[in-house]
């Protein structure tokens, strides 16, 4: 499955380790996140069951790469990061 053109895929794991672990919160601050920068249009949010790596946990994957131990401060920059690279206006408030 490959997303649509233009658009990033974030793919949240949703097992109970991971869901757990921080992924709950995370899912919570992807939906605000979208929502606050009129994002539906652009990302994605697809959950998932357990990937087999739930030491490392909780685990989420943007735009096909995949990041371990996502706290909510390193989703957080993670969006950031994204906004800049999908091409949202810099110094916008
Ligand atoms: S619960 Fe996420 S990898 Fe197992």
């Amino acid at each position: 499955m490959t997303p649509d053109e233009g658009s990033v895929e974030i793919v949240v794991c949703l097992g109970s380790s991971c869901f757990a672990r921080g992924n709950s919160e995370n899912l919570a601050i992807l939906n605000q996140h979208m929502q606050s920068h009129e994002l539906n249009a652009t990302v994605r949010l697809v959950g998932k069951l357990c990937q087999d790596q739930c030491k490392l946990g909780p685990n989420l994957a943007i735009g096909g790469e995949l990041y371990h131990n996502v706290t909510a401060a390193r989703l957080r920059e993670l969006l950031q990061q994204l906004q800049v690279r999908s091409g949202e206006k810099h110094g916008t408030p």
